[in-house]
């Protein structure tokens, strides 16, 4: 018997006017996706914007509904709209952010973390993901897989 134990690198910035202009402005888009977040039911917005590597940023928001299940996370409306939108450009970088004032900022679900390592292993390639607070701090993680370690891995479906 032996214990392993996985660890989790981020950066962390005090806020966001500390990140790099390019990060930045993803943050700010993240922001005005909140703006078509459709959340009467818990009145917690969310945006995502992502950014592929033309430079084209496909933004999302939380989607709810009356059937509470039905709903989607910002995160899965942004990686799904490019997939199916562009799914020949690689995924480079995604924020996240609420307008809820948190001191730290929101971290995506355990399904959006299954989704987001299942584009890296598509691509080949990882995706930064950068989780912005409303006035807080903000975290960056090099790579999806590093917020799910041990995800289920498709590798053993694909034919
Ligand atoms: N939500 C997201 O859109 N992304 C997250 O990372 C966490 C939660 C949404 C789901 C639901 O519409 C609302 O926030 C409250 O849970």
């Amino acid at each position: 018997m032996s214990i392993k134990s996985i660890t989790c690198t981020f950066e962390e910035y005090t806020s966001v006017e500390a990140l790099a202009a390019s990060d930045r402005l993803l943050v700010e888009a993240a922001v005005s996706a909140m703006q078509s977040a459709y959340a009467p039911y818990s009145q917690f917005q969310v945006g995502a914007a992502l950014l592929l590597d033309d430079g084209t940023i496909v933004s999302g928001s939380n989607q709810e509904n009356a059937a509470y299940p039905s709903g989607l996370c910002a995160e899965r409306v942004a990686f799904f709209a490019a997939g199916s939108q562009h799914p020949d450009k690689r995924m480079l970088a995604v924020a996240i952010t609420t307008s809820y004032p948190l001191p730290q900022p929101i971290s995506p679900c355990g399904a959006c973390r299954q989704v987001m390592a299942e584009y890296e292993l598509k691509q080949g390639a990882s995706i930064r993901i950068i989780l912005a607070s409303n006035g807080g701090s903000v975290m960056i993680v090099e790579q999806a897989r590093d917020l799910l370690p041990m995800y289920f891995s498709g590798e053993w479906l694909r034919k």
